[in-house]
C-alpha cells in the first residue's frame, strides 16, 4: 500500500518534471544523514582565510538562522501548520542542522553551535553536486575536500577540487527557487526569473553580480583568496547582500547594510516627463518611467510578497504649497496611494496573506521584470492661487517589510523599519504666459555653447598652424 502511494508520488512528480521541461529538485537529502561534527567550523576557515571569512560573517548568509525576522516567520509557520514546515524551512535556512539532524525539533533546543551558523564556509564548499533547482536540492559530501572555482588550487589544510557548479547560478538556485511543498505554488522565483532574463540567455550569472566588485556586472577583483597563496586575477567577494538594509541594520552589521542600500542605489533608474508649461484650471499629466536597470531577476525578488517598492510623487509649488502627492500609506496628506511593485500572495479563502506558508495563489504581480520598464501617469489640476514654477518630485523606495506585520510580530515600536529611497528624479513646470529665461531653464546650455567655441576655435588654429608648417 505505502509503496503504491510512493509509485503514484513518483509518477506524478516525473510528469510534472515532463512538463515544465526543468530539473527541478525533487528528492532533497534525507535529515539526519550526518554529524555536525563532520563539518568544519567557520572559525577554522578563518584562520587562512581571513578576507573571505571578514565579507562572509555579517551577511544574511550567515545569519540565516539567527536572523530574528526569519525566527518568528519560523515559528508562526511551525504553529500554523502543526509542525509540518519544520524540516522544510530549515533546509535552506540552517542545512547543517537538518543534515545533522538537530533540526527539528522547531524549538532549536537539540542544534550545535556549529549548525547556528546557517549558510557556511563549509556547508557551501562540501556541495559536490545537486539534484535540480530549488527546495534545496544541494547534495554534500563532508569531510576532508573542498569543492570551489579554481582547477589547480592547494593548501596543506585540505584537499581542493573543482567543481564548474559554483561558478554557476544554478548554484544559487538550489535555494533561491522556492516551491511550496504541499500545494505547488512558486514562493521565490529569483532563479527561474533570472534563468529566463537577458542575464540568463546571456551568461550573467548570480555570481557575477553578487560576488564580484561590480554590483550590477561582473568586474574582476584580483588578489589573494588564501594568506601565502598565489595571486590570483579574480577572486569572488563573500558579501553576497541583496537589498536586506533592515534585519543586517537590527543585527548591528553596518558594513552590510550600507552595502544593501548601495546595491538597492543601483537596481534601478526613473525618466520623469513633465509639460514645460502648464496653465492654471487645467489638468496636467506627468509621466514616470522606471526600468529595472540593474537586478538580474525581478525588482523586486525574492520574498516579494514581504518587500515593498513603490514611487513616491510630490508637486509643490514655488511657495512649498502641495499640490498633489502620492504616498504609501493613504493618509490624509496624500491625493491617492501609490502603486505597490510587488506580489499578493492569496490563502484558500482568496485573502491576501503575508504567510506564504498558507498561500495557495497569487492574486497579483506587480513586480518590475529585468531590463523591463514600467511607466505611470498621474494628472492633477493647478487651481487659482499656484504660484509658478512647480517642482515635481519622484522617488522610487523600498521597505523591506511593512511595518504593521513587523509590530505584529515583535511589538509596536520596537523596531523600525528603514524606508530606502533607490533613485530620485525632479523636474519643472513653468508659468506659460511668462516666457522662461533659456538660460535659467537649462543650465547645460551656456556650457555646451561656450563648448562648442572652444571647439571652433581649436579646429581653426590646428588648421592656420598646419599651413603655416607648409
Ligand atoms: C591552513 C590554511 C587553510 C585553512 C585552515 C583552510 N584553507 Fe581553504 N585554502 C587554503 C589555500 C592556501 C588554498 C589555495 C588558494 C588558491 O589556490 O588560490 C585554499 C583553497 C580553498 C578553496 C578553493 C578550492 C578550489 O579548488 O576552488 C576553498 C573552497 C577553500 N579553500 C575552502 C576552505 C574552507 C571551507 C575551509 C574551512 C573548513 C578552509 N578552506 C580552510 C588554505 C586553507
Ligand atoms: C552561499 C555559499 C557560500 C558560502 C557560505 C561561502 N562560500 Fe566560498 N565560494 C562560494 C562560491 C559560489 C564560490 C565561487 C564563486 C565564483 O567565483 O564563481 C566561492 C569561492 C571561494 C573560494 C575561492 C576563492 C574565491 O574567493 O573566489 C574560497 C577560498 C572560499 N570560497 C572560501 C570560503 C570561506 C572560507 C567561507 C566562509 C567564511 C566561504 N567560502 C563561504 C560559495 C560560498
Ligand atoms: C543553502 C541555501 C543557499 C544557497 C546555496 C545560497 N543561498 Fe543566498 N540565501 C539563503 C537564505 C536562506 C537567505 C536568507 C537569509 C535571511 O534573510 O534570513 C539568503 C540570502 C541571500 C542574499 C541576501 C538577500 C537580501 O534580502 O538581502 C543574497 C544576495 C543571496 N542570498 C545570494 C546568493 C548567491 C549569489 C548565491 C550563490 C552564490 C546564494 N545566495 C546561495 C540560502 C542560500
Ligand atoms: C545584473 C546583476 C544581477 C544578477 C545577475 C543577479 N542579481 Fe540579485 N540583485 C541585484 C541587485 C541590483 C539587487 C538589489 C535590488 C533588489 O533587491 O532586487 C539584487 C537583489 C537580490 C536579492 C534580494 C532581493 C530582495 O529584495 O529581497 C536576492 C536574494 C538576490 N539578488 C539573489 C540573486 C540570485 C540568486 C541571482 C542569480 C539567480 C541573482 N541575484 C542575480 C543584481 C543582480
Ligand atoms: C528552498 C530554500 C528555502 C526554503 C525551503 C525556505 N526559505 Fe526562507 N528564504 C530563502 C531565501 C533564498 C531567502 C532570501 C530571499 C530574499 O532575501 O528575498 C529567504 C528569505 C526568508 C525570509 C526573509 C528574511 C528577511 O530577513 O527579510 C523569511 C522571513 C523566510 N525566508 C522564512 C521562511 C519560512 C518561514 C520558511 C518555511 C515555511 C522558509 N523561509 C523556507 C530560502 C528558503
Amino acid at each position: 500500500m505505502f509503496i503504491f502511494r510512493y509509485i503514484i508520488v513518483f509518477i506524478a512528480a516525473a510528469t510534472i518534471l515532463l512538463l515544465t521541461g526543468c530539473a527541478y529538485a525533487t528528492d532533497p537529502m534525507a535529515s539526519g544523514e550526518y554529524s555536525s561534527s563532520d563539518f568544519t567550523r567557520a572559525g577554522k576557515c578563518q584562520q587562512c582565510h581571513a578576507i573571505v571569512h571578514s565579507q562572509w560573517d555579517g551577511t544574511m548568509h550567515s545569519n540565516a538562522y539567527t536572523d530574528p525576522f526569519y525566527q518568528k516567520e519560523f515559528h508562526a509557520a511551525s504553529t500554523d501548520t502543526d509542525g509540518l514546515v519544520d524540516e522544510f524551512c530549515s533546509r535552506c535556512h540552517i542545512p547543517i542542522g537538518v543534515l545533522s539532524g538537530e533540526i527539528p525539533p522547531a524549538d532549536g533546543s537539540h542544534l550545535s553551535e556549529i549548525a547556528h551558523m546557517g549558510v557556511q564556509c563549509d556547508f557551501c564548499h562540501t556541495v559536490s553536486g545537486s539534484s535540480g533547482i530549488g527546495d534545496a536540492s544541494f547534495i554534500v559530501t563532508p569531510g576532508n575536500t573542498k569543492w570551489g572555482p579554481f582547477d589547480d588550487s592547494k593548501s596543506a589544510s585540505h584537499a581542493s577540487e573543482y567543481l564548474e557548479l559554483h561558478t554557476r547560478s544554478e548554484f544559487c538556485g538550489m535555494c533561491h527557487q522556492v516551491t511550496h511543498p504541499v500545494n505547488g505554488l512558486v514562493i521565490d522565483d529569483t532563479y527561474s526569473t533570472w534563468n529566463e532574463s537577458y542575464y540568463g540567455q546571456n551568461d550573467v550569472t548570480c555570481q557575477h553580480c553578487h560576488m564580484s566588485p561590480g554590483v550590477t556586472e561582473f568586474k574582476a577583483n584580483p588578489g589573494r583568496s588564501a594568506s601565502n597563496s598565489p595571486k590570483r586575477e579574480h577572486v569572488s567577494l563573500h558579501s553576497t547582500v541583496g537589498g536586506n538594509a533592515f534585519v543586517t541594520g537590527m543585527l548591528g552589521a553596518e558594513k552590510e547594510r550600507k552595502l544593501a542600500i548601495e546595491r538597492l542605489q543601483k537596481a534601478a533608474t526613473l525618466r520623469l516627463d513633465v509639460p514645460r508649461t502648464a496653465i492654471k484650471g487645467e489638468e496636467v499629466t506627468i509621466e514616470i518611467a522606471i526600468t529595472n536597470s540593474g537586478a538580474g531577476h525581478m525588482l523586486p525578488t525574492g520574498v516579494s510578497e514581504i518587500r515593498q517598492m513603490w514611487l513616491e510623487v510630490e508637486v509643490t509649488d514655488n511657495q512649498g504649497q502641495m499640490i498633489y502627492r502620492t504616498t504609501k500609506a493613504d493618509t490624509s496628506l496624500s491625493t491617492g496611494p501609490s502603486v505597490m511593485y510587488n506580489t499578493v500572495l492569496g490563502d484558500s479563502e482568496g485573502n491576501a496573506t503575508l504567510s506564504f506558508w498558507l498561500a495557495e495563489k497569487v492574486i497579483a504581480d506587480n513586480r518590475i521584470a529585468p531590463r523591463e520598464t514600467v511607466s505611470e501617469q498621474h494628472t492633477f489640476t493647478l487651481h487659482d492661487n499656484t504660484s509658478y514654477p512647480l517642482t515635481v518630485d519622484a522617488t522610487l523606495n523600498y521597505m523591506s517589510a511593512p511595518q504593521e506585520l513587523i509590530d505584529h510580530l515583535f511589538g509596536e515600536g520596537i523596531h523600525e523599519v528603514p524606508v530606502i529611497a533607490m533613485v530620485k528624479a525632479s523636474g519643472k513646470i513653468h508659468d506659460p504666459e511668462k516666457p522662461v529665461d533659456t538660460q535659467a531653464q537649462a543650465p547645460g546650455f551656456t556650457a555646451s555653447m561656450a563648448l562648442m567655441v572652444l571647439a571652433a576655435l581649436t579646429i581653426t588654429l590646428t588648421i592656420i598652424g598646419s599651413y603655416k608648417k607648409q
